[in-house]
Parts: C-alpha cells; structure tokens; sequence
C-alpha cells in the first residue's frame, strides 16, 4: 500500500460522521414507533403481519448542506462524494527530490494547451496537399491573434516533449516505478509513445518542404525491417509521401492520437491517485522525508504557479523565436540538403546514420527496439527496488541511456547548424 496513502484509506472508513437519513429510528426511539416522513410502521391487516416500508433515505450526506449550488449537486452526484473526501485526502511527500514531482502536472498541461490551441488551429486548417500550407500562411497573417495560436501549438508541443522526457527520467532515477507502481511506468511509457506520435504526426501538417522531406526520410525506416515495406505503405498511403500522406498524419493527429491519449492520461492519473507519489528509496526509513503536504489544495496552487510560469516562457519564445512557414513542399525537387527531424528524434536518426553499412539500419533498429523493451519491462526486472534496495546497475543503465541520448542530440546540433 503506498505509504503517503494510507489515512486516504483510513479515512474511507471514517470519512465523515454520516447524518442519520431521514426516516432511520433514532437512538432511544421506542421501537416500532412512527418516524415523522416514513411509511406506517408494521400494519396489521386482517391479522396477516406485513413488514413496514421503510426505506432509508439513499443519499447520507443529504444534511450537510453548504450552498445552494453544492446542494444540488450533492443531491445528484452524491455517489460521488466519497470519491472527491478520498482525492482530498491525496498527499505529496516533502524531500530534496520534491521538485520532480511537478514535471507530471506540466505535462499535462502542455497536453491541454495543446487540445485548446489544436481545436483554434482546425477552425482555418485544410488538411489537403492543395490548401495546408496557404491555410497556415492565412492563419499565421490573416486571422487575428492566429500567429500566436499556432506558435504556442509549436512551442507548447515542443514543451510536452521535453517535459515528459524529464518527467520520465526523474520517475526513472528516483525509482518511482517500483511495486506497486509499476503500471504507472507502463501506462507513462505508451504516453511518451503517443507524445512522440503526436510530433511525427503534426510535422507534416504545414506542407512545407523541411516537413515533407522530414517525413520522407521519416517513413522510410520500417524499410529496414523484413516486411516493413508494408508498413511504409500504410503509414505514407502508398509508395511516396503524398496528399494521402497528409491525410493519414492529418486524422492520426486529431482523432486517434489524442483519443488514445485521454483514455492513457485517465488511467495513469487513476494510479497516481489510488497508489500515491512514492519517495526515493529508504528515504522513510532515514527520515529524510521532511512531512506530507496536502495534494489539494497546496501541491495544485504550486502546480498552477509552474503552469502559469510555462505559459508566460511560451508567449515569450513565441513573440521572440517564432517558427517558420518556410515554403511550400515541392514533390517533385529534389531534397535540399540538411534536412533533419524534430530534436527528440535527432538521437534515432544519428543511429540510422553511424549504421549505413549494409546490414546496418536493420541492427540499429534491432539495438533501439531492444533498449525499448528493456527500458519498459524495467519496473519487472529491478526486483532490488521493488525490496526497496538500492539498484545501481539500473541507475547506471538510466544514465547511460541518457548520456547517449544528449551525446546523439549534440552531435546532430553541431553537423546540422
Ligand atoms: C503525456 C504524458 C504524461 C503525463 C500527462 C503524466 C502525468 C503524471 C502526473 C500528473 C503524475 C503525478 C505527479 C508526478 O509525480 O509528476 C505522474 C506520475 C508518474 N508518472 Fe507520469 N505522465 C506522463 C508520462 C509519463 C512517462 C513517459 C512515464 C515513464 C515512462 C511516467 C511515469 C510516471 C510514474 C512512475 C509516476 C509516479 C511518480 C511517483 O509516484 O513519484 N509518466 N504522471
């Protein structure tokens, strides 16, 4: 049971002093005497007994009534009342290590910021290789406030990314995957999947020439693979990256993606609220967790000062480093030179490249796929965290990752400026 959790659980039990409901006997109440609102207690008819119709008021928490408002909705909703005292309940531990427990919530809000402006964007885009990129052009100089809408789409995007690829990686070192958390790590992984989908995806959207070679070179790594031929197919609609292309990306983008996504966030909240945030490994034990602070509303009013600091750094990266429309994808010329995906994919698209012997992108994608599994499977294997031991050789394996990651990503940094 998470440790922080545990008066959320007791305090299930004794939530809140339940108002006797109406027409339940009250104490000393002789029995079988008449309650006021209730049914005639047992009737005699004809000397047959029948039981008295005595149901007791279904909704306990009916006499607790604060507003008006919260008395209608306690009327309605009342099932749910237990639910929101046990989400109060929620507490965050207080250590050296607190401030990653805030990468999560900045996700998340990245996410939404995500929804909102992608909803704004659709209202003008048109998904067809004639239109998309004059659309953009219209929204980014035509429709008011349009250029901020879809800076704060890019950059918000870019921040998602990043944020959930910090997120990841605390969650990593500070072994929060560990029992019982480890779907909490699975579900966070396909989110960090589905994150990365979503770039893939909205790359293409403007239709411009470095997004459509991007998705060119993109689309064209399942090749490597035996049968991946077909994949290639389904991903691009056909042979060649096309207005078909843009279709698929276009509906992945909108529908499927975030329809995945919001079923994966639900679930991946849903284990964050019943198990709890757990703290680094012996740091109970040590003492060195400094005390509890309540999730609501303490944690949240911090949580919302981070959001609002990431959305100010948004605004201002929008106004002042604002990306390009560039020009307009041209099938037909050849692809310029330098073209390179989005950051996040700079470390894969290096392997590819450091493998171009023959034989050599299919051992690179065997060599990505299988850090993949492991890195996943991660929670099963450290059975050293899930003893609450420490478990080095996993940090080690985190941090090599990592530092081959950043190590890839400076690489691309400097060959492609
Ligand atoms: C769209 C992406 C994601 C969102 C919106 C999200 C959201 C959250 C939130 C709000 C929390 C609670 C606060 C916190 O501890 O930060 C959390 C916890 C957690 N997440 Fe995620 N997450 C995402 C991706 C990931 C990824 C990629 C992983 C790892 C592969 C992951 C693994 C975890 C774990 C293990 C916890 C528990 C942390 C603890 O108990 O200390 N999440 N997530």
């Amino acid at each position: 049971m998470a440790e922080n959790n545990q008066n959320a659980v007791a305090g299930n039990v004794a939530a809140k002093p339940k108002p006797a409901a109406p027409g339940a006997a009250k104490p000393g109440a002789a029995p079988g005497a008449a309650k006021p609102g209730a049914a005639p207690a047992a009737v005699s008819d004809g000397g047959v007994y029948k039981p008295p119709v005595d149901r007791p008021d279904s909704n306990p928490y009916k006499a607790s009534r604060i507003s008006l408002v919260n008395t209608w909705f306690q009327e309605r909703f009342y099932v749910l009342l237990p639910v929101i005292d046990y989400l109060k309940k929620k507490e965050v531990p207080q250590h050296r290590h607190s401030v990653w427990y805030y990468f999560g919530g900045l996700t998340l809000f990245f996410f939404v910021l995500q929804v909102l402006t992608g909803l704004l964007l659709m209202q003008y885009y048109k998904p067809t290789e004639a239109e998309a990129f004059a659309s953009f052009v219209f929204i980014q100089q035509k429709v008011p406030f349009g250029w901020l809408i879809r800076q704060v789409h890019a950059w918000s995007a870019n921040a998602m990314v990043l944020m959930a690829f910090i997120h990841m990686f605390s969650t990593f070192f500070t072994k929060a995957y560990r029992k019982p958390r480890e779907l909490m790590w699975v579900t966070g992984f396909a989110l960090f999947v589905l994150t990365l989908g979503f770039g893939f995806t909205g790359y293409l959207l403007p239709w411009n020439e470095l997004a459509f070679f991007a998705t060119q070179v993109g689309t064209e790594v399942p090749k490597a693979v035996p049968g991946g031929a077909f994949i290639v197919n389904i991903l691009r609609g056909g042979e060649e990256v096309s207005g078909e292309t843009l279709t698929r990306m276009f509906s992945l983008h909108v529908v499927l993606l975030p329809a995945l996504l919001t079923i994966l966030i639900a679930a991946h909240l849903f284990l964050v609220q019943v198990l709890g945030s757990s703290a680094p490994i012996g740091y109970k034990e040590t003492g060195r967790i400094k005390g509890y602070e309540k999730f609501f509303p303490t944690f949240l009013a911090k949580d919302a000062v981070g959001w609002l600091i990431g959305f100010a750094i948004l605004i201002y990266l929008s106004i002042i480093s604002p990306w390009e429309i560039g020009i307009k994808a041209d099938p037909l010329t050849p692809a310029p030179l330098g073209i390179k995906p989005e950051w996040y994919f700079w470390g894969q698209f290096l392997l590819l490249k450091d493998f171009s012997f023959p034989g050599g992108e299919l051992a690179a994608i065997a060599l990505f796929t299988t850090a993949a599994i492991i890195w996943v499977l991660v929670p099963f294997l450290d059975s050293k965290a899930s003893r609450e031991e420490k478990s080095p050789n996993f940090t080690m394996f985190g941090l090599f990752l990592l530092i081959a990651f950043l190590v890839y990503t400076f690489r691309v940094f400097l060959l492609y400026r």
